[in-house]
């Protein structure tokens, strides 16, 4: 999941630049400003002044204001009406202005907004998306533009909808509305301290959207630069060590957050997997390892999420939750430990796996690790097998619980399992030690 977020004042050109970047990025465009209009202009029916707050707040309690997506396409009822371009004059403007001052309105609006950003990926523009609604988005910008500039281009608009209006009047207005946004006690028009701010006063709309995608990809790109030296230089000598070989490649997809759950053989499984990754992995390490000399060092610049114990706790399932969301390839071991020479499909499996993608709400990929020792250690081979990614919705997740969880992570594992052959190896047996390779805790 991806949350953009895009502020700034009126007129710089957000709504247009933001549908172009959701269609690039074939994700949805909330915009935040409609919902404000569609107050202001319902106060306007009602010949309510919408600079007063007491009359405003007490005629919120008639409306009711749905906002859904047909097709991709952002649509509000307003009491059961779509007002459409009717919230777009320039009447409609100044009391949306005039309503978005408001703390009731504001917090009206609120839950709304944010609820839309839990289930998808979204652009949302507007004045307080990286303040205020979604202070955690991935990417923020702020897109501003000198007065001049922005009254010209909402001059061009209006008179090309056949609104009768000239562009003193829609100077002027535009810096009044700047004064009343910015200025505001609640929530006003301002830079989020981590956003982006761009200029687009000379540039045009295609090339605004062409900013903003390459911001996207830049905040969202997921490897590091000593996770890039190491896959170019170190790992073709690695894998030609341990004869590594790889198959599906091309379903792990190309971005977006993925959980992926290979069986577990050895210490090393995880370096195999990386090696032949098309994107960074992110594995889950423990506390103490970050400060092993040189080692710790490593781990945290490869990126790896930094949990108190090892095991499944609450500290791990959340971080490897939150490195999904924020679009990263997230390793688990279903298995939990190593259980080396031993036929996977008889081991016994924790439900961890299942209980992060039900709250990453996480498509997932079953990856098989197969090594096939020769005589000598060194003459191995290990295949690396990436399964069909299984759908987030094909995991049977109702309301989640233990019980939904273990039988999502049995589901992936069988999978995983599904991918390999196994068969000459010899059942799981809990008192064979060589078996059972999980760490003693003390
Ligand atoms: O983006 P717009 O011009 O459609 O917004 C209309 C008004 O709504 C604008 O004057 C400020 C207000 N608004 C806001 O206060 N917060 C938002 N997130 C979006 C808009």
């Amino acid at each position: 999941m991806i949350r953009i977020a895009i502020d700034g004042p009126g007129g710089a050109g957000k709504s247009s630049v933001a549908k172009s970047v959701s269609k690039a990025l074939g994700i949805i465009y909330v915009d935040t400003g409609a919902l404000y209009r569609n107050i202001g202009l319902f106060m306007l029916d009602q010949g309510i002044d919408p600079k007063n707050a007491e009359a405003v707040t007490a005629a919120l309690d008639e409306i009711t204001i749905e906002l859904k997506f047909e097709n991709g396409k952002q649509v509000i009822l307003l009491n059961g009406v779509d007002r459409g371009e009717d919230i777009r004059t320039p009447e409609a403007s100044m009391a949306a202005s005039a309503v978005s001052a408001i703390p009731s309105v504001r917090n009206y609006l609120l839950e709304m907004q944010r609820n839309t950003a839990k289930n998808n990926s979204v652009i949302m523009d507007g004045r307080d998306i990286g303040t205020v609604i979604l202070p955690g988005a991935e990417v923020k910008i702020f897109l501003t533009a000198s007065a001049k500039a922005r009254a010209e281009r909402r001059y061009k608009e209006l008179i090309s909808k056949g609104n009768n209006v000239t562009l003193d009047q829609v100077y002027s207005e535009m810096v009044e509305r700047d004064r009343n946004d910015s200025t505001r006690d609640v929530a006003p028009c301002v830079k989020a301290k981590d956003a982006i701010l761009l200029d687009n006063s000379k540039m045009s709309e295609a090339e605004t959207v062409a900013a903003i995608l390459k911001i996207v990809k830049k905040k969202t790109k997921d490897t590091t630069p000593l996770y890039s030296f190491l896959k170019v230089i170190v790992s073709p000598v690695y894998r030609l060590i341990f004869n590594v070989h790889v198959k599906g490649k091309e379903n792990i997809p190309k971005n977006g957050g993925v959980l992926l759950c290979p069986n577990h053989i050895g210490a090393i499984d995880v370096i195999s997997i990386g090696t032949v990754c098309p994107r960074q992995i992110t594995c889950i390490a423990k506390k103490e390892l970050f400060s092993v000399p040189v080692l710790g060092r490593l781990v945290k610049a490869l990126g790896a999420v930094k949990i108190d114990r090892g095991g499944a706790d609450v500290g791990a399932i959340k971080a490897a939750v939150s490195a999904i969301e924020s679009g990263k390839t997230v390793v688990i071991f279903p298995q939990g430990h190593r259980f080396p020479e031993v036929d996977p499909a008889t081991t016994p499996i924790r439900h961890g796996a299942g209980l992060i993608a039900y709250h990453a709400k996480s498509d997932v990929i079953p990856v098989c690790i197969n090594i096939k020792k020769g005589k000598y250690s060194l003459f191995r081979r290990t295949d690396i097998i990436y399964g069909r990614p299984i759908k987030y919705e094909e995991l049977g997740f109702k309301e989640g619980g233990r019980e939904e969880y273990a039988k999502a992570t049995e589901m992936i594992f069988s999978e995983t399992v599904k991918l390999g052959d196994f068969s000459s190896l010899p059942a799981y047996d809990p008192a064979n030690e060589r078996q059972n390779k999980r760490k003693k805790r003390k």
